[in-house]
């Protein structure tokens, strides 16, 4: 399987650290040393992810040079989807004018473009597919509950004040309010049919569930009954819960730990990646990955200072924003690899 084509939309409205502190009891010196990130992009209301999403996928279609009808499957991963049901594959699809292209819902959080990947590798590689669209797009400014107004100081066009129940609400849920942003990628993969090694080589995906709950949104769902109710959104039981500490040592070891074991089962050395793409949580964990796995600055890519954690989006932001600034050369071996919610996670290889 190839990357045939790739494309990104991040939204325009921009949110700096400093637009944020006016909105919770934060600074951008805690920000840039705990999670590196500068700023954040966050969608407007109008900005769902499957509206995101379906700009990537043109932008993803245009880079491919091929039709909307040339798909013949979409994937969409997705932590924020529009609706609670039915899922963003199918508007994605009336977005681009099909109504006959079978669409699949992955809902794997920051693992969900990986997964992603290699259900459409099994989809080509069992000719059950040709042509795939997979798409990573995410909304997270919808769980704020901030208001049109507060939004404006937010994005720098109103010098407010934000209201003080923004501010309320903003502190106490200040550890996550400062890692997520908003963002969507494409890739329009295919089979290769040469026969010159390029392609995915591989892909190893695990999930431990006992970690359920150290990432979820405890409200909303038929673990609740009802499943959704006023008392859950009075108490934020609908906004995302994150054991950030322990998340970051799950990820530090697991990441590393599951690149190495991709390299080995491919009979590859750690020497020959010449690039590893990985989730962006913290700019802190890549940094502990990229030292435990002893990678040179040039072999990895960032860009979490400018997105934040982008969930679902963040690996086809990463790869396209490294292809355009020439790190992704034909023939090299690239790595990929994240974690998120589940927990999953896993790595991928590509011959580029
Ligand atoms: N600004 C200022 N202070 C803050 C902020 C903030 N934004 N957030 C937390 N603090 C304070 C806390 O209140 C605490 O104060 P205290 O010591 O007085 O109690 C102190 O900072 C330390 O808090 P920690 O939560 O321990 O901070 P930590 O250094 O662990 O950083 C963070 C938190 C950034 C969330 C980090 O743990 C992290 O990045 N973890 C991984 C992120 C993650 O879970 N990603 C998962 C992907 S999401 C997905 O899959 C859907």
């Amino acid at each position: 399987m190839i990357v045939r084509g790739s494309g990104m939309f991040v939204p325009e409205g921009v949110v700096t650290n400093e637009r944020l502190s006016l909105a919770m009891d934060t600074s951008d010196d805690w920000i840039r040393q705990r999670t590196g990130i500068g700023e954040r992009r966050f969608a407007r209301r109008g900005q769902s992810s499957s509206v995101l999403g379906a700009e990537a996928a043109r932008r993803a279609l245009a880079d491919a040079g091929l039709e909307p009808r040339e798909l013949d499957l979409i994937v969409f991963a997705t932590m924020t989807p529009d609706h609670y049901f039915p899922g963003n594959g199918g508007l994605l699809a009336r977005a681009l004018g099909l109504d006959r292209t079978h669409a699949i819902d992955v809902r794997m959080q920051c693992a969900g473009f990986l997964s992603g990947l290699q259900i459409s590798d099994a989809f080509l590689r069992s000719g059950a597919a040709r042509r795939i669209l997979l798409v990573g797009a995410e909304c997270h400014a919808s769980f704020f509950p901030w208001s049109d107004a507060d939004w404006a100081v937010l994005f720098g066009e109103s010098d407010g004040p934000i209201s003080p129940e923004g501010r309320a609400w903003g502190t106490a849920h200040r550890d996550r309010a400062v890692i997520f942003g908003d963002g969507a990628g494409a890739f329009v993969l295919e089979a290769h049919a040469e026969d010159d090694g390029r392609g995915f080589q591989g892909f190893l995906m695990r999930t431990d569930g006992t970690h359920w709950d150290k990432l979820h949104v405890p409200g909303g769902g038929s673990a609740s009954f009802p499943y959704f109710s006023a008392d859950m959104c009075a108490d934020n039981r609908t906004v995302p819960i994150v054991e950030g500490r322990q998340v970051f040592r799950l990820a530090t070891t697991a990441m590393p730990e599951i690149v190495r074991e991709i390299l080995t089962l491919h009979g590859a050395e750690l020497s020959e990646l010449s690039l590893l793409l990985m989730h962006q949580a913290n700019l802190r964990i890549n940094e502990a990955v990229q030292k435990s796995l002893a990678l040179e600055d040039g072999r990895v890519f960032n860009n979490i200072q400018r997105y934040g954690n982008t969930t679902a989006a963040t690996l086809p932001l990463v790869f396209h924003e490294a292809k355009a600034a020439g790190r992704v050369r034909r023939g090299d071996l690239v790595g990929f690899t994240a974690l998120g919610a589940g927990v999953h996670w896993g790595a991928a290889l590509l011959r580029a």
